[in-house]
């Protein structure tokens, strides 16, 4: 977390980037590993195992509740970007929700009009594995209802995401990705469960706004 939290001062204080107009927005691989997720007052609210389809659009997230913080949710999320809908998943009494994704911004990869802002080496640029060399994209995002803000996301050369700052009044978090394996280790997980099969999607009450982020809020 003090390294999220290094980086984080790092974007922020990066103001005069050599910006390189070149640069494109990178797209992540597949990826499997640990996602954590933090409030703007250092709370986690969730930090789990996920299991990202880069091609597909698809995300599972397993939060797991015995994390020794106790602001940590209980969050099982099976998410389709492309399709816009999201499954919320209780394996233990085999229910689910199926619910319309109203904004469909992916916090695993990089939305393709981010702006390129920089490159910088957290840790040391010349001792051998002290350091990590990340380039920062940033740009806005909206629903379409009247909610937006801004993001400052952090993605390795190879373009794995190391850490996502969302600057929104709604749903300002943290997400730092951590022990990433560039592999669908296990696919069944984007599979959506047989107990969800014909679940009717639910409607969504007035005034409520359906994202991946404000599953944390
Ligand atoms: C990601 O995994 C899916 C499902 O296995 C596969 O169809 C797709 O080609 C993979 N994408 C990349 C970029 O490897
Ligand atoms: C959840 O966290 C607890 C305590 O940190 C750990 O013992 C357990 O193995 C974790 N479970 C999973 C599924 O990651
Ligand atoms: C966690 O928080 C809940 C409600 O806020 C409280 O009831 C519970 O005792 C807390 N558990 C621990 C281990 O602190
Ligand atoms: C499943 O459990 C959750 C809480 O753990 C509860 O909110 C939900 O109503 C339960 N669903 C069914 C079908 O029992």
């Amino acid at each position: 977390m003090f390294a999220a939290v290094t980086v984080f001062m790092f974007v922020c204080l990066m103001t005069t980037a050599h910006a390189d107009h070149h640069h494109h927005p990178c797209h992540t691989p597949n990826m499997t590993g640990l996602m954590n997720v933090m409030n703007f007052k250092g709370e986690i609210k969730a930090l789990g195992a996920f299991t990202y389809d880069t091609t597909g659009h698809k995300l599972r997230f397993r939060s797991n509740e015995s994390h020794p913080e106790n602001t940590s949710l209980g969050l099982d999320l099976l998410v389709f970007f492309e399709e816009g809908i999201f499954y919320e998943i209780d394996s233990k009494n085999q229910s689910c929700e199926k619910k319309k994704l109203h904004c469909k911004l992916q916090p695993l990869d990089i939305p393709d009009d981010s702006k390129f802002h920089g490159t910088l080496n957290a840790g040391s640029a010349s001792i051998e594995g002290e350091g990590v060399k990340v380039n920062v994209w940033r740009g806005k995002f909206s629903d379409g209802k009247g909610w937006r803000g801004s993001y400052s996301m952090s993605a390795t050369m190879g373009c794995l995401p190391v850490l996502t700052i969302y600057f929104s009044e709604a749903t300002p978090l943290v997400i730092s990705v951590m022990e990433v394996e560039m592999e669908i280790k296990d696919p069944d997980l984007l599979v959506v469960p047989s107990f969800c099969h014909g679940q009717p999607l639910e409607e969504t009450p007035e005034g409520t706004v359906n994202s991946f982020l404000h599953e944390f809020v």
